[in-house]
């Protein structure tokens, strides 16, 4: 098993040396390289099981650590770094050479964010190197929110995990792009909401459902998937399907059902609030997989602010 600390000039020996830490963001954990160290990139793919054509995000500390890796950022591009960095936001922006194609899978954009988690903030303080870091988990399967969900499934593969408790958002980071005429497309819904870019750039186009040969891997169709299958749709009318109730799981926004055992179902959302629900979603899934049921009941959200990405992931979640 990993370490578990909070010892940030552990987590930079780790690294300068070409090893993986993982580290706590405001989004979810993420499995941390230097940036430059191809060896310790090549790393990270093999330890996720990752297919090399799934490119990985740059994480920095600041806008001017951000432009030494991006160049001709388009304007909006700059607004949104200028208003949500830190925060849930990745912007796909044209790279720099110092940026290898390992990292970007040959293409010419670059992902960059700033998360916003104090512990990794001070950790690529004192780096100098920015950290690509994709989610912490097996490809394919639910990212992490905490240190024990990294533990649980890389923590035979990586020396540290940096602790930063749950995570604050709990959905990934939200990624925006730009076409040659410098109108944004949101390539991801994430952490953070449609209509919070949109209050500050205006009108975005919206393209995350596309195709089973996506620019990114985080469209495919079939992703942040459990091992358990879902049934995705109203819970009260699926559940009369099946006679033997307790082979089923529920995960509901905020219901809870009378003939079901009560270890069998959780609630999303007690306070009835999207971003409770968002940051108790991964968690949930995992819980649900270490159960013995036959389906997992699910519904779908309120459908806006964060209840779009949330609901992009239930359906991802729920496709085979
Ligand atoms: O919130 C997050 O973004 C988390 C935390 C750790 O920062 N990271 C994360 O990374 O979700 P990952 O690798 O699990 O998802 C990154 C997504 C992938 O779908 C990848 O294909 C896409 O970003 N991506 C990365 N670089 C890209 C690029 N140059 N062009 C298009 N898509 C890119
Ligand atoms: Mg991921």
């Amino acid at each position: 098993m990993a370490e578990i600390g909070s010892d940030i000039s552990k987590a930079r020996t780790v690294l300068q040396n070409g090893g993986l830490v993982a580290i706590p963001t405001e989004t979810v954990y993420g499995l941390a390289a230097s940036a430059l160290d191809l060896d310790a990139v090549a790393l990270i793919f093999s330890t996720k099981n990752r297919p090399s054509f799934d490119p990985l995000i740059v994480h920095v500390e600041n806008i001017t650590e951000a432009e030494k890796y991006a160049v001709n950022w388009a304007e909006k591009a700059l607004v949104l770094a200028k208003e949500f960095w830190p925060g849930p936001l990745t912007l796909l922006l044209e790279k720099r050479d110092s940026i290898s194609d390992l990292v970007t899978s040959g293409m010419q954009k670059v992902a960059i964010r700033v998360p916003n988690q104090k512990l990794t903030l001070d950790l690529l303080h004192v780096l100098d190197f920015p950290l690509v870091a994709p989610s912490a988990n097996p490809f394919g399967y639910v990212s992490p929110t905490s240190p024990t969900h990294v533990n649980d499934q890389l923590g035979d593969k990586i020396p540290y995990i940096l602790n930063g408790g749950n995570c604050e958002i709990g959905l990934e980071s939200t990624i925006v792009g730009f076409d040659t005429t410098d109108e944004p497309t949101i390539y991801r819904l994430g952490g953070l909401s449609v209509e919070e870019i949109e209050s500050v750039i205006g009108k975005v186009n919206l393209t995350p459902h596309s195709s089973s040969n996506p620019q990114a891997p985080g469209m495919l169709k079939s992703h942040y998937s459990p091992s358990v299958s879902i049934l995705l749709g109203n819970v009260k009318t699926n559940l009369k399907k099946f006679i033997n109730k307790n082979d089923i799981g529920i995960i509901s926004f905020n219901s809870r059902f009378e003939n079901l055992p009560e270890k069998n179902q959780l609630k999303l959302a007690p306070d009835n609030h999207l971003n409770t629900a968002a940051k108790n979603l991964f968690s949930a899934l995992r819980y649900m997989d270490t159960l013995k049921i036959s389906t997992l009941l699910i519904e779908e959200v309120p459908d806006y602010g964060l209840g779009k990405a949330i609901n992009d992931r239930l359906r991802r979640a729920a496709t085979r």
